[in-house]
């Protein structure tokens, strides 16, 4: 789909002061705050945010998830990777403890994901096309049954789309069911094992890259006249700061067309882009990922009331995001809307400004 040029709407208008004042980087709504309204207070869909169950036992977390937020999914514990064991066995207690804090606090459960090319548990390896099949039909039966009722909607196909758009990615699952094959039974599993909950095909890279946005919305209508029972679109937003203004609501007004529930699932927005030679201060950076943000929050809010899935960040203060652990942490990433010490970031102003505004 062609990167189409838009002209500055009502609300960039309104944005710009708030560009401004990041330029400055003095201004009182910028600073840090402590105890901010709720995040989620006055908005009219779900505000969601990833949780790993080691996080419930901290109670500034808590505090702070069940306050801003109204939706949760599970990070990585109802994963394929932590729920199927090598030899074939399934393990729920920690899937179990994250559905039972959101019950428990009266948040939405959302669930992610059933199919990913990137988790292929061992267990599937050397089965014969039939034992596959029926192994992979369980799997989806087994674990969306298991939430049904208390999942909102599940990610049921993940990053199903090559990194650079072109095509789709073969993997484990596409080469024993076929390419749309294994994406086309995966949703009529999980239709089978929750029929209520809505069932998204989920992607990333979906603004940063029209060329992938593009192939991801060929490959829905595709899947869609195939008969595949996709019930939403997700766009991880895992945000690249540097795109050109326009391109997230273009790519937002692009899948919107189906008339689907769309849910921004995943987003987070990293200081450090790719750049080689980067010489901007850090409030300009900010600046930069507090416009990008508030577009997104804009475009989500622009979408028809019934196509408002939910709005998901990608985890509550900077410490507990995935681009903040093991090699990749700089000690520095500022892409969640809470600082360590769990008051506001400039993205949590830029945020409340896009859902507001
Ligand atoms: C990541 C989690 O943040 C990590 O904790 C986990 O180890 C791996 O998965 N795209 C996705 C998410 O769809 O599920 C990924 O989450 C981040 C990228």
């Amino acid at each position: 789909m062609p990167d189409r040029p838009t002209a500055p709407s009502r609300r960039a208008i309104l944005a710009a002061p708030l560009a401004l004042v990041a330029c400055r980087g003095e201004a009182a709504a910028l600073a840090p705050r402590a105890d901010p309204a709720a995040l989620k207070s006055g908005v009219p869909f779900p505000v969601g945010t990833c949780a790993m169950t080691g996080q419930l036992a901290d109670p500034r977390w808590v505090h702070l998830a069940t306050t801003h937020f109204s939706q949760l999914t599970p990070e990585w514990e109802m994963k394929m990777e932590y729920i199927l064991g090598n030899d074939g066995s399934y393990r729920f207690d920690a899937p179990d403890r994250l559905a039972g804090f959101a019950r428990d606090h009266g948040l939405r459960l959302f669930a992610t994901t059933l199919v990913w090319y990137a988790q292929d548990s061992a267990w599937f390896k050397g089965l014969d096309r039939a034992r596959f099949a029926r192994e992979y039909d369980r799997y989806i039966a087994t674990v969306a049954g298991r939430y049904r009722g208390q999942a909102v909607g599940w990610d049921v196909v993940n990053e199903a789309v090559a990194e650079d758009g072109d095509g789709l990615r073969t993997c484990l699952w596409s080469e024993a069911l076929g390419q749309d094959g294994y994406m086309i039974r995966a949703f009529e599993q999980a239709k089978m094992a929750d029929p209520e909950a809505v069932l998204f095909i989920n992607d990333y890279n979906l603004e940063n890259n029209p060329r992938k946005g593009a192939t991801f919305l060929r490959t829905v209508e595709r899947l869609l006249r195939a008969g595949a029972p996709i019930g939403g679109i997700g766009t991880q937003s895992h945000l690249d700061i540097e795109i050109p203004a326009g391109r997230t609501t273009a790519f937002m007004r692009d899948a919107a067309a189906f008339g689907l529930p769309i849910h921004v699932s995943e987003l987070d927005a990293s200081l450090n882009g790719e750049r080689r030679l980067d010489v901007r201060s850090r409030t300009q950076k900010l600046a930069q990922q507090q416009a990008r943000v508030t577009e997104l929050a804009q475009a989500f809010s622009d979408l028809p009331a019934a196509q408002r899935f939910a709005f998901t960040v990608w985890g509550v203060r900077d410490t507990d995001s995935w681009l903040r652990r093991g090699a990749r942490d700089d000690g520095q990433d500022s892409p969640l809307l809470f600082d360590a010490a769990g008051q506001t970031n400039p993205m949590f102003t830029a945020l409340e400004a896009g859902f507001r505004s």
